[in-house]
């Protein structure tokens, strides 16, 4: 497998800049001799400062969101202009926080998948069922549908610029993680969906993290699984203690 394992640390509303700065510059020198691909996505109002650290560094800088719109009357959003003005380069989307607690669908998700393509970033899309659509054996369906939705219309070029997250909602800051085969056997049902919709070649080369609840002690069991190809990091990604050992994982 030639997959580059693909570590991101969400800090979602956490951090003032200053904290976000001690935060950065850590990272920037306890992973400088890492060997896998790094990401931290910052809070908007940190992005700038983040920025200025981790610049020229191989750590990328990723916002948490975007707006569907490139400009205008959107009191409260964020514009891929904005963003790529300050340097960020992977956006985050369709996270289960955004679905869920603020109603984003699957078409606003699609609308900014493609805004954020459009303009140049790269794409990390969120997917994965809530406790009760597993319970009623619903999780590949919710995860097709929502890899399905999310990449409607993009193409097999842009498609390269796309990461999927795997993140069972029930598993997101819960501290319960999805079992290695559990994770494993959806990242599996995902690539072959992409499979179907783009050969295998492409399905072969995308890159599907696992996210909800990894820690320092789970990481590596997660990754050594054939379709599991890194981590987004939500709570463990505050600290450079749970962060650095996650990323670092042999
Ligand atoms: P968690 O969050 O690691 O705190 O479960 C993961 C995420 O929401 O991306």
């Amino acid at each position: 497998m030639s997959r580059q394992y693909y570590i991101a640390g969400n800090w979602k509303m956490h951090k003032t800049r200053a904290e976000a700065a001690e935060l950065a510059k850590t990272l920037v020198s306890q992973l400088k001799d890492g060997k896998h691909k790094y990401l931290v996505a910052p809070s908007f109002t940190s992005l700038e400062t983040v920025a200025a650290i981790v610049k020229g560094s191989n750590i990328l800088l990723g916002a948490q969101n975007v707006a569907a719109e490139e400009q205008g009357a959107h009191t409260g959003e964020v514009s891929v202009l904005q963003l790529k003005d300050l340097g960020v380069q992977v956006v985050i989307l369709g996270h289960s926080e955004r679905r869920h607690t603020y109603k984003e669908d699957d078409a606003l998700i699609n609308k900014k998948v493609k805004l954020a393509l459009k303009h140049g970033f790269d794409v990390i899309l969120c997917i994965g069922e809530t406790l009760e659509e597993r319970e009623a054996g619903q999780a590949e369906v919710v995860c097709e549908s929502q890899t399905l939705w999310g990449l409607s219309s993009v193409s097999a070029t842009d498609l390269a610029k796309v990461t999927i997250a795997y993140e069972p909602v029930w598993a997101i800051g819960t501290g319960k993680t999805a079992s290695p085969e559990d994770a494993e056997a959806i990242h599996a049902y995902i690539r072959k969906v992409i499979a179907r919709l783009y050969g295998e070649d492409a399905a072969q080369k995308l890159v599907i993290q696992y996210g909800g609840s990894v820690k320092p002690d789970n990481a590596a069991q997660l990754m050594d699984k054939e379709n599991i190809d890194g981590a987004l990091v939500g709570g463990a990604a505050l600290k450079p203690d749970t962060f650095v050992p996650i990323a670092k994982f042999a």
